[in-house]
């Protein structure tokens, strides 16, 4: 098979290593990638949303499979423009990627297919938006409609911080047009945990379940990332609750979906909260998470490629994919000044050195080479370092162990990657 696959993160590094170890494969084509992959297939330097540069160069290059790794590519309508080319491709229309791309389409699904998940309304101007929370009082959740870019989500603990939230979202439109409009929900107590499933039309095969870290700091401070790291699966959230989340949360939604005349294929990622009530949906992304999915794919025993081509056929099977039981960690190495502007250039070596342990797999995301052909620091997330094991604390202290083998002068990470897992799974250990 011919593959191309769009993206250049940690998360497609990953998916690249499993789509290579595929007996099916011919040639794989990352656009644009990152160093990482182009030791797995050729990188192209196409962007990841220019859809039609991506359509006719898989026309070009005869591709059999396009694998969407980010949202942007779905949103501009990559599948469409795909389907239209006659070429397979494993992700979602542009109609199914709203699921993502606005939250109160999600809403209205959930609500249309009974799936639990925080009390909502939706407003188009401030007042009555300011009015609603003054009635009903905080905690409140403040989410602009649109994509923001990981920015759009405020949990205002007080009156007054829903209340600036929507002023800046809607007076003063510090999001542009993803904040024009807003959904305000109940804030839901719990766990969160992210939920991960190959879908094709009301098919949907588990893959896994795992626990991101999305501030910068420790003990969870500091502004919020695209992700410091994660771990699978989350401690309490064993397989047979990860099956009954998907009954709930995630089937009802590929029916509903399936009705309204827009299937979903492609991966769902379902945000949920654990709550006293049972599990909860915070929100659908239409993708694979990153650095979810490096933390899962390494624990993946079949092959992904024919997986993801059932996935674009429709024909999925639970039959056809494997993970191992064990624990996987992933923890980011940022570079220094992350989220906001990050120091670019430091020279990394001694990747293959940290890899060469056991368990251990590093995944490129923000590296480039420079004139001279070293590795260098072109991103704000540049690698994972990702270890499995057969406990949580086996593939953490793999994971720690290996970073020191790592010379880089700007990395930043965090070091409690995992720890509230291993204590819950301490303190609770019938969980
Ligand atoms: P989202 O962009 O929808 O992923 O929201 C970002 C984050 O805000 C989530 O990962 C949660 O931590 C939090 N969040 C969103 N909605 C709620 C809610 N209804 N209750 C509590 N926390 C929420
Ligand atoms: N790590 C969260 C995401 O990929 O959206």
């Amino acid at each position: 098979m011919r593959v191309l696959l769009v993206g250049s993160g940690g998360r497609e590094h990953a998916m690249a290593a499993a789509i290579a170890r595929s007996p099916a494969l011919e040639a794989l084509f990352i656009a644009p990638g990152n160093p990482g992959t182009a030791a797995l297939g050729t990188n192209v330097a196409i962007a990841v949303d220019d859809v039609p540069a991506l359509v006719a160069f898989a026309k070009a290059e005869r591709i059999d499979l396009v694998v969407p790794g980010p949202e942007a590519p779905l949103v501009a309508g990559l599948a469409d423009a795909c389907r239209d080319a006659g070429i397979p491709c494993a992700g979602p229309s542009r109609a199914a990627a709203e699921l993502e791309g606005s939250k109160s389409f999600t809403k209205e699904v959930c609500d249309a297919a009974s799936i639990p998940t925080a009390r909502w309304e939706r407003f188009d101007a401030a007042a009555p938006a300011l009015d609603f929370v003054r009635r009903r009082g905080a905690p409140i959740v403040i989410k602009a409609d649109g994509l923001a870019a990981g920015k759009g989500v405020v949990v205002a603990m007080t009156v007054a911080e829903a209340e600036e939230a929507i002023r800046s979202m809607m007076d003063d439109a510090a999001l542009g047009a993803a904040g024009q409009s807003v959904v305000i929900e109940e804030c839901l107590m719990g766990d969160e945990v992210s939920l991960f499933a190959f879908c094709a039309d009301e098919t949907a095969v588990l893959i896994g379940a795992a626990q991101d870290h999305k501030r910068i700091g420790e003990g969870d401070t500091g502004p919020n990332t695209g992700g410091m790291g994660a771990v699978s699966p989350p401690a309490g959230f064993d397989r047979a609750r990860q099956e009954a989340a998907l009954d709930l949360l995630v089937r009802p939604m590929l029916a509903e979906m399936a009705r309204r005349g827009t299937p979903f294929r492609g991966v769902i990622f379902a945000g949920l909260m654990l709550t006293a009530d049972g599990p909860k949906l915070i929100e659908y992304n239409v993708r694979f998470g990153d650095p979810e999915a490096q933390a899962l794919l390494i624990r993946l025993q079949s092959d992904l490629l024919p997986a993801l081509a059932s996935v674009a056929a429709g024909t999925l099977d639970a039959a056809d994919i494997r993970f191992s039981d064990d624990h996987s960690i992933s923890i980011v190495l940022a570079a220094r000044g992350y989220p906001g502007k990050p120091a670019a250039g430091g020279v990394i070596t001694g990747l293959e050195q940290a890899e060469a342990q056991p368990g251990v797999h590093i995944f490129h995301a923000g590296t480039k080479r420079n004139d001279q052909g070293q590795l260098v620091a072109a991103g704000g997330r540049v690698l994972t370092v990702c270890a499995t094991g057969a406990t949580l604390g086996e593939a953490r202290s793999r994971a720690y162990n290996a970073i020191p083998a790592i010379h880089w002068e700007d990395a930043i990470w965090r070091r409690d990657i995992g720890d509230r897992a291993l204590r819950a799974a301490t303190e609770n250990p019938s969980r």
